[in-house]
């Protein structure tokens, strides 16, 4: 997947509107959650997503407005999917918090220190933080009876089946004592690396994509209709937490709960330790930071939970995380490789990506066989040169890095790597505009972009046409099929010539031609995505989309109109006016239009009437709302709002530093006036402070309605 067809996950930007910037994080989180938990393919690295994360935090923190019940921050996870039964989990599955660092985790002990009685003694649980998936598995009278995912916490999907498969999962606890009527036990269902390996290279005999890494590759084979899927994967299991419990014997201290756990037959992780200070714990990431590649499965951190039970419920949780336990997030890790080549690629809009071959070596989680080098400076940055040994970063899961060469292994005499001057596969001179840090392919009619256009225009985030890959394409583009992105729904019509490739059965010749018409509807914000203009990204799609409503409306518009639109700015509309006047540009546009393809935005809001017939005067400048904004939200709820106060009026809303003159008119004309929070509340309704409104019989009219403020 390449980064374009990406959700946004951009780090904070300058004078970006807090209310905006939050929905754009929401979204993106909410994206990043079903990538993850749902499709085991995410699409950023750990330390990404928790920037958007901290970042969403923070200015929910700040502009305490701007909460929403439903903000991904409130959750854990994502929702359960559809294809398993829901299960209820007796106690919520909580998640971590994270720390970064050693001030971050003295911070928390400090707390800690706080919050507990002056003096008292602190031991912490050192456990290491096994990157699988979350497991709750349920005994009833000592046998099993129910395993489900973690969900949103509250909320899993019924795996019971397929954990049952686990060899080290109990099906049958073993305690000599009393069995407890009822355990709820947590724990990480994982993949071992070698059964990961093991498992990929048969994947790649068989000519199936491999897993990224042990953890989606565990996700994926618990997510199987059929059981013995799921046998034949070599999952294992760690427990480390207990959930709800009858009849156990009482336990007071985390450590008393481990060996409980094993003792039932639980397989409860040796690496587990009790310190009692922050330096000890501190060690202990340290020394597993080391040393993790020494484990035979992965680990994504350290957690460390506060060992006695009375403290830890004097602690308590918030409503996402415990405060007694926190995870220390181990930094991305870094191998060193040999550089084999610097070759350099053409993106979809011309740009030249120089990027590394490396000699494939296994680095945070999988095998890194290319890595990019960004452009020319970073290269020269960086000055790595083929024949170097490199050390290569892997920032949890996706994108990897060359950090830098390892001069003192660096061959004698090699030379300079130098950024070619031509594109590597259309010959055309590179260009680099001054204060740009690309080159850039400047033949619009390079084979490389129109691969990259074509396969961009149908992917997942744009047009989403499934089987319009970079196999078809590269294959459609060799046999003149297509030679652009105008082309595409040509396709339908040629029919025969697809079958005469001989490399597609009619099945999914059917697939792939409904899914080119079935294209055709999509939102005007992924078709202008899909155009590749340059600076259009998703959400600036979706922006303009919502902005003109349709294609046309924004081809007529010109740069200084565009560039007003919140969320775009100057660079994007004289981007955006740049492409729409190219004639190539145009002939697409045509070519799309005529081949029934949608130009039309989404329709403004349906907003419920609420004001009709009434006539509305606003006079001062209210809190949240503009001028213009104001006046929005009346007309749409079929309102008039006139610019004075008469008879007719209904109402008279006051904000800051009113006009004195429409004030005195609207008392004296009997005229009611509103502060804003009556105003509000008169949208939502349409109903107007007074006891005749709402309750005829009510003398508390108070109760009923806003509290309306006297006019300044
Ligand atoms: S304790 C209330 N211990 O990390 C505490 N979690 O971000 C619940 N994990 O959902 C978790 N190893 O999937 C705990 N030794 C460990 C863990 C561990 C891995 C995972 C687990 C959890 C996530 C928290």
């Amino acid at each position: 997947m390449s980064s374009s067809t990406s959700r946004s996950s951009s780090g904070p930007r300058a004078q970006v509107d807090p209310s905006l910037r939050v929905v754009e994080l929401r979204e993106a989180i909410n994206f990043h959650n079903r990538r993850y938990h749902d499709l085991d393919e995410p699409e950023v690295s750990d330390a990404e997503y928790d920037m958007l994360v901290r970042e969403l935090r923070a200015l929910e923190a700040e502009h305490p407005e701007l909460h929403i019940d439903d903000s991904p921050t409130q959750r854990v996870g994502s929702a359960p999917a559809a294809q398993f039964t829901p299960v209820v989990h007796l106690q919520p599955m909580m998640s971590l918090d994270n720390a970064f660092g050693r001030e971050e985790l003295a911070a928390w002990d400090a707390r800690n220190r706080r919050m507990l009685e002056p003096g008292a003694a602190v031991r912490y649980v050192v456990e290491l933080k096994i990157d699988g998936l979350a497991m709750s598995l349920t005994y009833v009278e000592g046998r099993y009876e129910r395993a489900a995912t973690r969900g949103d916490g509250r909320v899993g999907e019924d795996v019971t089946e397929n954990v049952r498969t686990i060899a080290a999962v109990p099906k049958r606890l073993v305690t000599g004592d009393a069995i407890p009527a009822l355990l709820e036990v947590r724990g990480e269902v994982y993949m071992p690396v070698k059964a990961f390996r093991d498992l990929n290279d048969r994947r790649n005999e068989a000519g199936e994509p491999p897993f990224a890494n042990p953890r989606n590759s565990a996700a994926g084979s618990l997510r199987q209709k059929d059981p013995r899927v799921t046998q034949s994967r070599e999952l294992s299991f760690w427990c480390y937490q207990l959930g709800a419990v009858e009849g156990a014997p009482a336990l007071r201290s985390h450590w008393d709960t481990l060996t409980f756990l094993a003792d039932c037959g639980f397989p409860v992780n040796p690496e587990i330790q009790v310190v009692d200070s922050l330096d000890a714990v501190y060690e202990l990431c340290m020394h597993w930071q080391a040393h993790r590649h020494d484990l035979p499965y992965e680990i994504d951190g350290i957690v460390i939970k506060l060992d006695d039970l009375a403290q830890r419920s004097e602690l308590g949780s918030t409503s996402k995380a415990p405060r007694w336990a926190i995870a220390y997030k181990l930094p991305p890790e870094e191998r060193t490789t040999k550089l084999l080549d610097i070759n350099v690629s053409i993106g979809r809009t011309g740009r030249a990506t120089p990027f590394a071959v490396l000699e494939p070596v296994f680095v945070g989680g999988s095998t890194v066989g290319v890595a990019t080098l960004h452009n020319q400076d970073q290269v020269r940055h960086k000055d790595v040169r083929p024949g170097d040994t490199v050390l290569v970063r892997k920032a949890g899961d996706v994108i990897p890095e060359v950090i830098g060469p390892v001069l003192s292994l660096r061959p004698p005499g090699l030379p300079v790597w130098e950024f070619p001057t031509h594109c590597p596969r259309c010959k055309t001179l590179l260009v680099r505009p001054d204060n740009e840090s690309d080159h850039r392919c400047p033949n619009v009619d390079c084979p490389a972009q129109a691969f990259a256009r074509i396969v961009h225009f149908g992917s997942r985030g744009a047009m989403d046409i499934e089987g319009l890959g970079e196999k078809s394409v590269g294959l459609f583009l060799d046999r003149g099929l297509l030679v652009d992105v105008g082309d595409i729904y040509a396709l339908t019509g040629r029919a025969d010539e697809l079958r005469a490739l001989d490399r597609y059965g009619e099945v999914s010749i059917q697939n792939l031609l409904s899914a080119i018409e079935g294209s055709k509807s999509r939102p005007l914000g992924n078709l202008l995505f899909g155009l590749n203009i340059r600076h259009v990204g998703g959400t600036v799609g979706q922006i303009l989309a919502k902005a003109f409503r349709s294609l046309d409306a924004l081809l007529a518009a010109g740069e200084p109109q565009i560039a007003e639109v919140e969320g775009v700015g100057p660079i994007i509309a004289r981007s955006v006016v740049e492409w729409c006047a190219r004639p190539e540009h145009r002939a697409l546009i045509e070519r799309l239009r005529v081949a029934g393809v949608n130009f039309e935005g989404p329709a403004a809001p349906a907003v419920e009437q609420t004001l009709t017939g009434m006539s509305i005067v606003v006079t001062g400048s209210l809190a949240a709302f503009s001028r213009d904004g104001a006046e929005e939200a009346i007309t749409s709820r079929g309102a008039k709002s006139p610019s004075s106060v008469s008879k007719k009026t209904t109402a008279l809303v006051v904000g800051a530093d009113p006009g004195a003159s429409k004030v005195t008119k609207a008392e004296a004309a009997g005229v009611p006036v509103l502060d804003e929070a009556a105003f509000l509340h008169l949208l939502e309704t349409g109903d107007l402070p007074g006891p005749s409104v709402r309750d005829p019989g009510s003398d508390r009219v108070a109760d009923l309605v806003p509290e309306q403020g006297a006019p300044g």
